[in-house]
Order: C-alpha cells, then structure tokens, then sequence
C-alpha cells in the first residue's frame, strides 16, 4: 500500500446541492484513492445535513465499486441546507428563523476524527463550507453542476451529459416541428447561466437560442418564424433557457424556497412564450420542458472521464499538504483555486463567446437582432 505524506488519517466525503451524473464517479475516485494510500473515508449522508444531524457511515472500496456509471450519489444530497443558516422555527413575523450551526459539523468532524472533508457540489455548497473552513477543517471541493456556472473552472462535471441528453431531446421533438410544421419551444436549466442552453442548442442544431445573458426581443423571435416559414422551412426549433427573459421583463419564477439558501427556482419561460408565439405569427406552437430528466440517469463518458481526474485531483492536494483548495480544469489543465473564490459567484456566457459568434455564422437567432 503506498503511504500518505501528510498526517491526514481519516477524510469525509459529501456531496451537496442538486445531483448530477458524475457524483458517484467522484466518490469513487476519491474513496479509491484515498484507501490505497492509507486514509479512511467516512460518507457523510445528504450534503451538510447528514453532518448536522451526525449521519455517517465508513466507505471501503467495495462500497464504491461498480457505481463509476450510475447516476445521483450513493451518500444522498441536499439543496437547501447551509450549516451557518439553518432554519430552527418562525419569527413572529411569519419569517424563517436561522440558527448558525457551524459549530455543530466541526464538532461531528473531531468526535469522528475526521481530519479534512472532500465536498462535491456548486457554489452553494462552496459557500456553505467556507465557515467551516474558516474553523480549520481542511475543506477541498469539487465542482459540479449541469449549469456549468461555477467560478473559477471552464467546466463542472455532469454539464457534458445534460448537454447529450438535451440535445437529443432537440433533435427529437425536430420530428414533430417538421411534420406538423410547427414552433416547438424546449425549456432548459441551467438557473442564471445560458450554458447548458447554448451547447445543446447549437448541437441540436436550434433555430433560436434564448440565453439568460442575452435579453430576447419577441417581435425578433417571432419574426424569424414566419421568415423560416417564408423561406419553405415549415418550422423552427426554439431552445430557451429557464433565466432567459425578454428585453425589459423579468425571469419567471416558478417557485419560492424560502428554507432554501438559493430560494428561486426558475420556470414556465417555455409555456409563456410558445403561446406568445402562436397568438403573433398564427403558426402553431407547443411547449416542453426538459425539467429533472437533464440531471438524471447515467454519465457520459466524458464526465465520468471528468469526475475521476476531479477526484484524483482532490487527494492530491490533501496529499500534499494543500488547504482550502477547489480543483479546477483551465485550459484543459487541471489545477485549483482557493475555495472562497467560487463562493456566491455565477459564471455566465460572456456576450462575445466564441460559441455565439458560431452559432450567429449558420443563422440561429439570439432574440437580440
Ligand atoms: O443547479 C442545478 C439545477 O438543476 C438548475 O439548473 C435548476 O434551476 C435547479 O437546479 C432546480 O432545482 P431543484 O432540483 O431544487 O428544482
């Protein structure tokens, strides 16, 4: 067995925010890696909740075996708990109370003799382990998310599945676009960020692409229909993300969290324009929502590829004595950046990405010209 160089004897392991393909792939590397060299591995269950309600279990390889293709995670997750805000009750004001229970996880981390704590998830959960981290507990993370906006790394594992399963989605409902010779509007997430949207859209090949960054004007949307119907293209595929909103208007919230950190969730973008589509061009319109079905089943290749570098990545750095780290892929390199600075931060699609300038060059249209 090769030896670890540091003292660390014992890590934990969670995976926070919504789940993603590729999560097990993570707790596999990690696990894997980590009992080659010696260190313990403890699953903490649900995110930062299974850590304040002291839920853990010891993972050896045999627990992570044969789960590098399944989808969710193995430990459970959780998108609303942050140890340092904890709803404990109402105020009289009908207001969530919060309670601040960073102080419990350290605790649970010593009684178990935890020595660092590996966390997989997005901004969210980066946030949510900076107190932590600031109490000492080592704290490395691992980027994932579908939305593929957290700050710091070109990529998040889990985004290049989402992106194979919307595009063939897109191509799908082409059938009906073309054979019933009508507008289908796809609805994609991917919260305040057009990423997943612009990919699948360009690789499914749609004729309008709404992007959260872009402000959409309706009377351009609507009038690149009908010139698609004029020039004998009988449809038009409209893929548009959750965030997306037209010029001057605002997101279309479809539910308010108020226990959840990141209280807004998007959605209903899809329904609201398909009819806003029909009633000003006449040509027929529906409507579908990608929903959860892009976050689910099994990971590509390519994030399962992802997930294992991530994750190797992890136990080098508590390896070599680094702290507070989150891995990284910049420039098809791997690397890492202090944990904070992901914190509350979205990377969005910039105006000028080079994907849009593509997209532009074959005729999709971004709602703006
Ligand atoms: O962040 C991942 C994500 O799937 C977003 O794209 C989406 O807006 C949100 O989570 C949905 O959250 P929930 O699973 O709580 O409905």
């Amino acid at each position: 067995m090769a030896t670890n160089s540091t003292d660390i004897k014992r890590i934990g392991v969670l995976t926070g925010g919504g789940d993603c393909p590729g999560l097990n792939a993570v707790i596999r590397a990690v696990t894997k890696d980590a009992i080659h060299h010696g260190i313990e591995v403890i699953g903490i269950e649900d995110g930062f909740l299974g850590l304040i309600e002291d839920r853990m279990r010891p993972l050896g390889v045999d627990d992570v075996s044969n789960i590098l293709g399944l989808g969710g995670t193995i430990l459970g997750s959780n998108n609303k708990t942050n140890p340092q805000m904890y709803p404990v009750g109402k105020n009289p004001d009908g207001s969530l109370k919060f309670k601040d229970l960073t102080d419990v996880c350290v605790t649970h981390l010593n009684t178990h003799g935890i020595d660092a704590l590996v966390v997989i998830g997005g901004d969210g959960t980066m946030s949510a382990a900076k107190p932590i981290a600031d109490r000492g507990i080592n704290c490395i993370g691992v980027p994932k998310t579908i939305d593929n906006d957290l700050h710091g790394t070109d990529i998040t594992f889990g985004f290049q599945t989402a992106v194979g399963v919307a595009t063939e989605a897109i191509d799908r409902v082409h059938t009906t676009a073309a054979s019933h010779h009508r507008v289908m509007v796809v609805e994609l997430m991917g919260r305040n960020a057009g990423w997943l949207t612009l990919h699948a859209g360009v690789a499914g090949g749609a004729d309008v692409i709404l992007i959260p960054e872009i402000e959409f004007d309706l009377d351009v949307v609507c009038h690149s229909c009908v010139k698609r119907s004029q020039h004998g293209k009988r449809f038009t595929i409209v893929a548009v993300s959750e965030g997306a909103r037209p010029k001057g208007g605002e997101q279309i919230v479809e539910r308010v969290d108020e226990s959840s950190p990141d209280p807004i969730r998007l959605g209903g973008i899809a329904k609201w324009l398909a009819g806003e589509i029909e009633d000003r061009t006449e040509i027929e319109s529906r409507y579908v929502v990608l929903g959860h079905v892009q976050r689910g089943g099994t990971p590509s290749p390519g994030d399962r590829v992802l997930a294992t570098q991530f994750g190797h990545h992890a136990m080098e750095l508590l390896k070599q004595g680094k702290t507070n780290r989150l891995v990284v892929m910049q420039g098809g390199n791997l690397g890492d950046v202090e944990i904070t600075s992901a914190a509350g931060r979205q990377r969005l699609v910039p105006a000028d990405h080079p994907l849009i300038a593509a997209a532009r060059s074959v005729y999709t249209c971004f709602g703006d010209r």
